[in-house]
């Protein structure tokens, strides 16, 4: 076990990177960063999990570089975290099975993520997209990881890691730690902007529903444009105004300003007025992640998540050679 505090954490390489994966993961990864000087953090392109859903080969590739590239430009310094494709380490997958095989069916079955997919793609509903969970357990059990840092959707596959690891650790004896899990209360769920019903997410049918990190400003003018707003025209927050209170979150997590700040704001002003302001600061926000996003070499690009596959499966080998040993094999 190790004595520095240790977080792991993940995207799917599945195409569009938005503000809900931003502010819910990678923006939390950056401020435990910012706050404990002495943390390890490992920040996986969860390529394995993608396949549960047909990923055409030329795309996915091109995905899980452009999502690598995109930890880098959002600020993950590659040489203060391990940045790594989780198909670099095949530790994940060997694990996996065999947590698989002390995993209860009735678990997977309460997940609620796996009833909303198997819904969404009733033609392809997969084994893999059932035991998906597992494949995420073992991500984060094999790093002795104390913390995930997750949007509100993660939530209970992280807890079913606690339930996995205890249950293990009680048939074995102690090899596992059981994960916390981290969620900011403030973007655990940033909603979508066509619908405030449901969550802004990367596998919705409109790109009206999200913003994505690399909308360029015409784009980004044209969605808050069009996103929903309702009843009454008072930029004010409150549980009955789902949708402008969301665009107000989206508000405050850009410019940094609290809620009550931005209330104050834009007393006596419109909806049109508030769009405008919230374009402009979204614009401004993304400006430097973009530029960045450009400047980073594909060679670069690639020594890096090589050296990061390295760094992490030392740590994995060790953590599979030790559950080989206790189960028997
Ligand atoms: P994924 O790729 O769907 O989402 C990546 C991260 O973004 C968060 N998120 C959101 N947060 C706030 N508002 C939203 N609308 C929103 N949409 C997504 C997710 O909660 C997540 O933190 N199974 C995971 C990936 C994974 C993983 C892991 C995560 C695999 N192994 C181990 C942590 C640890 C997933 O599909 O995330």
């Amino acid at each position: 076990m190790t004595s520095k505090k240790r977080i792991f954490s993940g995207i799917q390489p599945t195409g569009i990177i938005h503000l809900g994966n931003y502010f819910g993961a990678i923006y939390n990864w950056i401020q435990l960063l910012k706050k404990e000087k002495d943390l390890d953090v490992f920040c996986c392109i969860v390529d394995y999990h993608a396949l549960t859903v047909f990923q055409k080969p030329e795309v996915l590739s091109e995905n899980i570089k452009q999502l690598a590239k995109l930890y880098i430009a959002c600020g993950l310094d590659p040489s203060r975290v391990t940045i790594f494709r989780q198909s670099a380490v095949p530790e994940h997958t060997e694990l996996a099975w065999l947590l698989n095989c002390i995993t209860p069916m009735a678990e997977l079955e309460r997940m609620t993520q796996y009833k909303d997919k198997s819904e969404q793609h009733k033609s392809n509903i997969n084994a893999g997209l059932f035991t998906y969970p597992v494949l995420m357990a073992a991500d984060i059990l094999l790093y002795d990881t104390d913390f995930v840092p997750v949007g509100e959707d993660q939530k209970q596959h992280v807890e079913l890691a606690r339930v996995i690891a205890k249950k293990f650790n009680n048939l074995y004896g102690e090899t596992f730690k059981e994960p916390g899990v981290y969620v900011n209360p403030v973007s655990a769920r940033l909603r979508a902007l066509d619908n405030p019903e449901k969550k802004m997410s990367k596998s919705a049918s409109s790109e009206y529903n999200y913003i994505s990190l690399t909308d360029t400003p015409d784009i980004v003018e044209k969605k808050i444009k069009k996103a929903v707003t309702d009843s009454g025209s008072e930029i004010k927050y409150g549980e009955a105004r789902p949708a402008i209170s969301n665009l107000m979150t989206i508000y405050s997590l850009a410019t940094e300003m609290s809620i009550k700040d931005i209330e104050k704001k834009f007393i006596g002003k419109g909806y049109g007025d508030f769009k405008k302001s919230l374009t402009e600061h979204l614009v401004n926000f993304l400006k430097p992640i973009q530029k960045k996003l450009s400047a980073i070499d594909d060679n670069e690009l690639e020594a890096i998540l090589k050296n990061g596959g390295i760094e992490a499966r030392k740590i994995a080998s060790k953590k599979v050679a030790e559950v080989r040993e206790k189960i028997g094999l």
